[in-house]
């Protein structure tokens, strides 16, 4: 069940230029939430802007009721949230979403993220740890936006690191690199978070090759719960097409149940 906590900002971490992580103490959040859920935050103390921000999970101490968040500024809301210093309570509601990643003991788990994207993936693999073979396939633009690198490398097996421009490790898509990989040796299940034209790459692969396969859409949100119908999804896995809520059946859906 989601909650509404005034959770502490314990650490404030600036990775790179306009990107933040937040540790924050929020332990009826920590005890219950799941790999690919968000949080749904508000941004100022004003009640302007009125909308909470959608922020997923990055990572969770259940043991000491730690929730951690990376979020970029993106506009006005995520500006003010990263103005907030250590020792804020925080508005938080979550965990939210209904739909989360499937964390069962696949043998091979191919994992692939795109930029923002790739934040949902940490609390995933390291779920998976232990249980699966785990590849990770983490794309970004370019070498200064390139994130995470060691903590990816501690929860996979092996982590395949692209840049758009080849300006570090690998050139290319991540996607390109998950196909070609694919050809040799097909994984149980991908798992996928990241902007719209590589989910739809991922979903095509799944859907040609027959791999199970997750999707996170982070789509924009109103509400955060089901009651403005900002986030609209067309589900497909019913005898008839209908629409669905990213917030509430989501964010994580199987691939062939959507048209994204
Ligand atoms: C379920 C979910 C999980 C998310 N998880 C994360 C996360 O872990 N880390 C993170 O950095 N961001 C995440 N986002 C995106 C984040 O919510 C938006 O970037 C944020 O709400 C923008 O608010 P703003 O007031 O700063 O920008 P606004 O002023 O609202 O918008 C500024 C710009 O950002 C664009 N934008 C706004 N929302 C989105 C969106 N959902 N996707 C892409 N572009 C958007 C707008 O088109 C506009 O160009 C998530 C979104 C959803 C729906
Ligand atoms: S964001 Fe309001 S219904 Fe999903």
């Amino acid at each position: 069940m989601p909650v509404k906590v005034l959770a502490e900002l314990i650490m404030k971490e600036k990775i790179i230029e306009g990107i933040y992580k937040f540790s924050v103490k929020a332990p009826q959040i920590a005890q219950t939430a799941k790999a690919g859920q968000f949080l749904e935050i508000k941004v100022s103390e004003t009640g302007e802007p009125f909308l909470r921000r959608p922020i997923s999970i990055y990572n969770i101490y259940r043991e000491t009721g730690v929730v951690e968040f990376i979020f970029q500024v993106k506009g006005r809301g995520t500006q003010l949230l990263s103005n907030m210093e250590e020792g804020t309570k925080i508005d938080i509601m979550g965990p939210l979403g209904y739909g989360n990643f499937d964390v069962k003991a696949y043998k091979k788990v191919a994992i692939i993220g795109g930029g923002i994207g790739t934040y949902p993936l940490y609390e995933l693999a390291k779920e998976l740890q232990g249980k699966s073979d785990i590849t990770m396939y983490m794309g970004f633009r370019n070498k200064n936006l390139v994130t995470l690198e060691k903590e990816f490398e501690q929860v996979s097996n092996k982590l395949v690191i692209t840049t758009d421009d080849g300006s570090y490790k690998n050139k290319g898509f991540a996607i390109d690199f998950l196909k070609e990989d694919c050809k040799q040796e097909k994984p149980d299940i991908i798992f996928a978070c990241g902007p719209l034209p590589m989910l739809k790459a991922v979903q095509k692969l799944a859907v040609e090759e027959n791999i199970l396969c997750q999707i996170s859409l982070e789509e924009r949100m109103g509400c955060g719960i089901g009651a403005c119908l900002g986030c609209a999804v067309k589900v497909i896995s019913g005898a008839e097409p209908r629409y669905g809520h990213v917030c509430k059946e989501g964010p994580v859906f199987y691939a062939n149940e959507v048209e994204i």
